[in-house]
Formats: C-alpha cells, structure tokens, sequence
C-alpha cells in the first residue's frame, strides 16, 4: 500500500528558509514522501526532494523491526545538513568524483564546478541529491522519480532525462531502476547513497558488521581520492573482503591507500560471472547482534564502500541521537570515479540514441548463525 503525505509542517519551515534553500520557490509545492511496505511489515519511505530514501524498517532475528538507515525527520534536515553527507540520495549526474572538475569530449573541455576541492564530486553544486523530481505512483509496490537535467546544467553538456524507480518486494527487496535518455553526448553515473547501520542508525559504529565483496581488483586512488587508472589486486592488502570480515579488523593498518581515504573510500572491480546487464551479487553485509543481512546485487560494473569517514557526531538524525564517525556506511553501485578522464575504465558516456538502464537491489534478511 502506498500513502502520499505532504508535508504541510516541513513545507512551512522550509518556506522561511529560502535563503539557503537550493531548489525554486514553485518546487516546494510538489515536495511529498512516499510510504511502501510489504507482507512481511517492512517499511521503506522516499520523497522526491533528491530520490532521497528516508527509512528502512527491518526486522531482526527476533522480529524486532529497526530503521537501519542514516537520515533526517523532515525534508529540511536533508536540505540543511552541514558537511553535505547525502544520506539516502541518488546522486547524479555523476556519481562521485571528476578530477578538477574538467573532462573532453568529442574535442569540447568541460569545466564543472569544484565542490570537493579540487575536484567535482557527486554532480556538482546541485545535483540530483539537492532537486525536486517529479513523483509517480507505480503499481502498488513502487514510486517513480524523474528529472530533466537541463543542457549545461552544473556545466554537463544535454538535456537528460533520468528516472529512478524504487519497488518493495514481498521478499524484503528494496529494487532500484534507474533510466536516462539524452540529447547530446554526456557522462552519466547513477547511485544510490543510503548509508547502513543494521544495528538501527543512531546505535554506534559500522566497524562490527562483517562485509564481504565481490571483487577480486579495485581502482587506486591518488591522495585526493582521485583513481590512479590501476587495477589493483585485493590480495594481500586491507582491501581484500573476498572472505566477510569486520569492517575494523583492518582498517587502522599502515597503509597510503587508508590514510587518502581516511579508511575505507574506494571503487571495488566486481567481479562479473554474467553477462554485462545481468544481476549479480556485489556484496553481503551482516551484523552478529541484530542477525540481519544485507545484499546488493547490480548490473553495474563498480562498488564504492564508503565508510562513513567524514562523519563526525555533530549531525543528529531521525532519533536525536549523534552519527559519529563511521556511524554508518554506504554501498554505492556504479561505474568507476573520473571515468571521463580514465581511458580505461568502462565508458559512462551516454549518447543521443542509446538508453541507460541499470538496476541494483538491497535484499534484507536475517541470519541465524
Ligand atoms: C564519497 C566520499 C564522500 C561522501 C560524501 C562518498 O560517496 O566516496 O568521498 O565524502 O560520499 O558523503
């Protein structure tokens, strides 16, 4: 079943904060938030101001149901969180980090704008994170988003329209589709930027919860978080979750690759069985007190494990109670970072013609190991 509720309370607050807004004045009107749940009383909620997902309610083992995801009461926490975290957004145009915001194409230098400096990161000033989308009820099960991107928007050439649509299955799967269809030649990369504690957000560190990846190879960066070009090896290095372990077994270990991303904040390679487009497992997340499981399947080629590094307890969430540093960790399925500028790394450049179609699913569950 799903409930649209305005937000008549949030919309008057955020109408005395127009200053800092970034959205228009007539897109408040259309700010709403989407309630799915299912057979088995699992709750996601979603609103349209940045396709943020806001809640995640999930059982444990012993049926006690949690929100186990990073966020805000009302849309106006989201609006003026400092530190610009993007919990629960998708973030877009690009997903991620551009080298000094410039890339070529097609013999034509683009200069995007440098938000993380020096670098642009996640779409620039205002990305699809920080936008009002249009809002459609799907079924019932699903709500659709959809976004124009206007031609030269935060400095990315064409006019892109990109959808994302979020379905709740009755077997405990948040499934995520994203769509994009352009009129001139721009990179793309789409993710979802949900941050996790499966112990409920608010309730401590991610460093308990056992991870495993898929990936046998990861992209390098260099200290500004930038990807060398290498395909690396996991083998023999803190960045190997081949096997599942602790987030904290090896994170505090002497290694360059740590201290540029103040832990873990990189690209994994997955590895592919499938053929390109087709779903497969990209990582499992556990956490031994709760019993419950998360798994991400994807068709896209990359992982960022973002662990939460620049949280640093000063922002309060949903319960009042402190994020603090590395108090939840985001799985971000992608293409790799600065693809425009990286020869070889998979192409996200989407042309006129050709439709993006990528899809990634959070399948919850509880394991009673
Ligand atoms: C990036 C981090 C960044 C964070 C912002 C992640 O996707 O990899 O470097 O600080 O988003 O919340």
């Amino acid at each position: 079943m799903i409930r649209a509720i305005l937000l008549f309370a949030v919309l008057m607050n955020l109408l005395t904060q127009l200053a800092s807004a970034e959205v228009s004045v007539a897109d408040f009107d259309s700010i709403e938030v989407f309630t799915l749940t299912n057979s088995n009383g699992m709750v996601v909620k979603a609103t349209n101001y940045g396709a943020i997902i806001t809640n995640i309610e999930v059982p444990d083992r012993k049926g006690n149901v949690a929100d186990i995801t990073l966020g805000y009461n009302d849309v106006s926490g989201y609006m003026n969180a400092v530190d610009k975290p993007y919990f629960g957004s998708v973030v877009g145009r690009y997903g991620n980090r551009i080298a000094k915001g410039k890339f070529t194409l097609d013999g034509t230098e683009y200069t995007l704008a440098i938000n993380n400096y020096p670098n642009s990161l996640h779409g620039g000033i205002i990305g699809f994170d920080k936008v009002v989308w249009d809002a459609e009820i799907v079924g019932d099960k699903a709500v659709k988003f959809s976004y124009l991107a206007k031609d030269m928007e935060e400095g990315y050439p064409g006019n892109l329209n990109v959808s994302v649509t979020y379905t709740l299955t009755d077997e405990n799967e948040i499934v995520i589709d994203y769509h994009a269809t352009t009129d001139k030649s721009t990179p793309v990369n789409l993710t979802q930027h949900a941050y996790f504690n499966l112990k409920g957000e608010g309730e401590g560190t991610i460093l308990d919860h056992e991870l495993r990846i898929n990936a046998d190879l990861y992209t390098p960066v260099d200290n500004i978080l930038i990807p060398t070009g290498d395909l690396a090896p996991v083998d023999g290095t803190p960045f190997d979750f081949r096997e599942a372990k602790k987030i904290g077994q090896d994170i505090d270990q002497t290694d360059d690759q740590l201290s540029y991303g103040g832990g873990y904040d990189h690209n994994w390679v997955l590895n592919r069985e499938k053929r390109d487009g087709e779903l497969e497992l990209a990582a499992r997340l556990y956490e031994p007190t709760s019993g419950r499981v998360l798994e991400v399947l994807t068709t896209e080629p990359g992982i960022q494990f973002y662990c939460g590094n620049f949280l640093k307890g000063n922002l309060k969430g949903k319960s009042d109670k402190p994020y603090v540093y590395r108090g939840g960790l985001v799985l971000e399925t992608q293409h790799f970072p600065d693809s425009p500028n990286q020869p070889n790394f998979p192409t996200t450049i989407l042309k006129p013609g050709e439709t993006l179609d990528s899809q990634t699913v959070f399948k919850f569950s509880v394991d009673n190991e």
